[in-house]
């Protein structure tokens, strides 16, 4: 494979938003209105009739496979490769068990925590999910709407299809910004002291980038150029305008951004900015051990849902190392596989202060809109609360690891 084709791939995990085989004209994918098109793995059948309403995250991801266009759903939906990570993220969690400490004499729950200081009514954020307005035609402003009104923080990606004051806007809801790097730094400044300036919270930068799924170079999946331009436009480049060319458009997208991230950002980072900073995608304990030597205020444990590199162990069985280079010098969250409120439990006995959801959100948003990501927080958090009461925690802090019956601990049951 030669350079431009890597770079073009990997673009659209980094900001990008575009992907296209080099010889040949990208193909904007089918537009979410054109309900014709076959839906792929439909994961559950929909009620004759109509769709039923959701009880599950698994329904949600039913309607968006019925309500979108196959390539839109599988960009979402497909992971890496053969899809091991992907995989492995769900069945993790499954591999857990919970056994419940009985008659602890509670039937009222507080969910209530506080992320980065800020109070947030459950411990289920939203992840930075890409291309938002592609699934639905208020995207971001949707999704911004829906986590302030379940009192959440919405982790806004800096590819999200929005510019960050229109996301503002929406909502009055606390918010933290994903930051994809462009290389020119004076791009980057600008887009951080707008973010500052518009009120968002914290600064997550995603270090696992690259995404490689064998779905979307099948599809040829490539969003259409008015939405790359804005996308471009909303960062800061000022030279984009709808009179280039759509190649022209690509090709300026592709060389855009900075691919090879080192620690040294995180320096330069810290000299623009005093809001706090997290990142994104850590698994190792070392890397763990970096990030609190050079005083990130947080990490997120994410295999970025399986999307980046097939092989990848889940996050939930790297958490409990993380959580413990890190001790209490900063926050630990987790994203990947969240599927059900049991795995926010188990997260959080293994040291997560909270998880973050994706794809969740995101086919709820796209089979309902604002509605059905405010549904698919809702449904979690019942979840939660259902587990708490059956396990006899009466808060988050009365949720440890004894609750749990994990491979280490499996034949010695607490
Ligand atoms: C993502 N993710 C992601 N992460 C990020 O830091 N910036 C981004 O722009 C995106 N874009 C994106 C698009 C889509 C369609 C998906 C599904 C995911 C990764 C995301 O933040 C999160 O790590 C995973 O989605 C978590 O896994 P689950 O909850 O989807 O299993």
């Amino acid at each position: 494979m030669d350079r431009r084709t890597f770079a073009q791939r990997v673009a659209l995990a980094a900001g990008a938003l575009g992907l296209a085989q080099p010889d040949q004209p990208a193909q904007a994918a089918e537009a979410p209105a054109d309900k014709g098109a076959k839906p792929a793995a439909r994961p559950a059948e929909i009620a004759p009739g109509g769709p039923r309403e959701p009880v599950s995250v698994d329904d949600f991801q039913a309607l968006s496979a019925a309500a979108l266009p196959k390539a839109t759903y599988e960009y979402i939906t497909t992971g890496s490769c053969d899809e091991f990570t992907l995989r492995e993220n769900i069945a993790a969690f499954r591999r857990i068990k919970i056994l419940p400490p009985l008659l602890r004499g509670v039937s009222q729950v507080d969910t209530a925590t506080t992320a980065l200081g800020q109070p947030i009514s459950l411990p289920i954020m939203l992840a930075p999910v890409a291309c938002q307005s592609f699934y639905h035609p208020q995207g971001a402003l949707a999704s911004s709407r829906a986590a302030h009104a379940a009192g959440t923080i919405y982790g806004v990606s800096s590819s999200v299809g929005h510019s960050v004051e229109e996301i503002a806007a929406a909502s009055q809801g606390p918010k933290w910004f994903q930051l994809y790097v462009p290389k020119d730094l004076a791009v980057a400044r600008q887009l951080v002291q707008r973010v500052e300036k518009a009120g968002y919270q914290a600064i997550i930068v995603t270090v696992d980038l690259g995404e490689w799924k064998d779905a979307d170079r099948r599809n040829n999946f490539a969003l259409p150029k008015k939405m790359l331009v804005k996308h471009l436009r909303d960062t800061g480049f000022d030279q984009i305008s709808d009179r280039m060319s759509e190649a022209e458009v690509r090709d300026f997208n592709i060389n855009a951004w900075d691919i090879s991230l080192s620690w040294k950002f995180f320096d330069w980072l810290r000299d623009q900015t005093k809001l706090p900073i997290l990142m994104k995608g850590v698994l190792r304990k070392a890397d763990a051990e970096q990030a609190m030597a050079i005083g990130l205020e947080g990490v997120i444990v994410s295999n970025h849902g399986g999307r980046r590199l097939d092989g990848m162990p889940a996050t939930i069985d790297r958490l409990s190392e993380v959580a413990a280079a890190v001790g209490d010098r900063a926050e630990v969250y987790l994203d990947s596989g969240i599927r059900r409120g049991t795995d926010v439990l188990k997260a959080l006995a293994l040291g997560a202060r909270a998880v973050l959801i994706g794809r969740p959100y995101v086919w709820a948003l796209s089979a309902q809109g604002e509605a059905g990501v405010r549904k698919v927080i809702e449904l979690l958090r019942a979840e939660l609360h259902n587990a708490m009461i059956a396990t006899g925690c009466a808060k988050l802090s009365d949720i440890d690891r004894s609750l749990l019956i994990t491979s280490t601990t499996e034949g010695s049951p607490p």
